[in-house]
């Protein structure tokens, strides 16, 4: 119980503490002590808010062979497909009418939208919706792109680092990704200005708790904006078609530790969450996370996206998502808002 006193009083722990502390999770003592002071930290600076963002998954192409994404580029049996422009359009169209002020433009690494293309679409989506955040979650690419998507009016932009231990990065990636390029992309947006995403699945394969301390500290250096942490799970057409799922209660402890750590940041519950526990987004709110992301994608494409397997909302107008997770935000104490929703300062 010390650890977690220690945490809570001073928001930081050492790398060496961070291995007891997690090495502790699994006392329930531990747990509810650390989700209480995560809801107590979430509620005096966000109150009964959870924020919405509209996601938009607008293309499944990616160059990259991540070994645990379904997506990835040597998964033969993937059926890619890519929004056009009006698709996309009209995605924000749609969620703009049910209320959304943040879009998500998530996807692959996808040659096809160059950096002018990409800027064309940030360009016009920010001049329709002047009052919307928009959001991008493309990967790696090189600074000056970062730049021109910045001055084409990208506000925010979601990254995971994945895992921050070099070992392990390796056993999820092959050799030509590399975790110090992941990093530099970090710091390179947030030095744009960017509100800069990081986070990383909880479980995946070979992940210890030492790696797990790893990525804690990483996220106190980076001091990122928001945090995306989900629990690995399988898809049967990559080479970790065998690996074991994360577990949800490790999950929910990690989104607790990492409130305590980073009281303002933007954490969603997410999909992958509510995969493994039909309650799973909800119990992830009453452990500290303060978003939700439903899918704006169109209905035609949603099942392509297929990072995962079972991944929930597939078969679901956007409407109905929205309508879906406003009822369950409700269902634990909260309310969902129209606002854009940037981190308090
Ligand atoms: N290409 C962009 C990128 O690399 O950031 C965005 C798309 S990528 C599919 C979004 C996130 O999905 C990744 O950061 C990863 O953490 C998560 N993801 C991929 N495969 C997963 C799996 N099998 N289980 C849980 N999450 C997964
Ligand atoms: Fe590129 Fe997963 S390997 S999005």
């Amino acid at each position: 119980m010390i650890l977690a006193d220690k945490l809570i009083r001073d928001h930081t722990l050492t790398r060496t503490e961070y291995i007891e502390l997690l090495d502790a999770g699994g006392d329930a003592g531990v747990r509810t002590k650390l989700r209480e002071e995560a809801v107590r930290l979430r509620k005096q600076y966000y109150g009964d808010k959870v924020f919405t963002r509209g996601l938009i998954e607008f293309t499944n192409y990616c160059k990259n062979n991540c070994y645990y994404c379904g997506i990835r580029c040597g998964n033969q049996k993937a059926r890619r497909y890519r929004l056009s422009r009006e698709e996309i359009l009209d995605c924000c169209e749609n969620g703009y009418g049910l209320g959304f002020r943040t879009f998500v433009l998530q996807g692959g690494e996808d040659s096809y939208f160059t950096d002018e293309r990409m800027a064309e679409i940030i360009r016009e989506i920010k001049a329709r919706y002047p009052d919307c955040a928009l959001t991008l979650s493309i990967g790696e690419r090189p600074c000056e792109s970062y730049r021109l998507f910045r001055e084409a009016g990208a506000d925010r932009y979601l990254l995971r680092h994945e895992t921050a231990d070099e070992a392990h990065y390796r056993k999820l990636h092959p050799e030509n990704l590399s975790l110090s390029s992941r990093k530099r992309c970090l710091y390179d947006l947030k030095a744009l200005g960017y509100q800069v995403g990081a986070g990383f699945m909880v479980g995946s394969p070979g992940q210890t708790n030492a790696a797990l301390a790893e990525d804690l500290c990483f996220l106190e250096e980076l001091h990122p904006a928001m945090v995306g942490v989900g629990p690995f799970i399988p898809h049967h057409d990559t080479p970790f078609a065998e690996a074991e799922a994360g577990s949800v209660e490790q999950t929910l402890f990690l989104l607790s530790v990492i409130r305590i750590l980073l009281p303002k940041a933007l954490i969603p519950a997410t999909t992958a969450l509510g995969t493994l526990d039909s309650q799973g987004r909800e119990k992830g709110l009453l452990a500290g996370a303060n978003v939700v992301m439903p899918n704006l994608s169109p209905l035609k494409n949603r099942k392509q996206y297929d990072l995962y397997d079972n991944k929930i909302c597939t078969g679901e107008e956007a409407a109905e998502c929205r309508d879906c997770l406003s009822r369950r935000v409700e269902s634990v104490g909260y309310c969902l808002s129209a606002e854009r929703g940037d981190a308090v300062l």
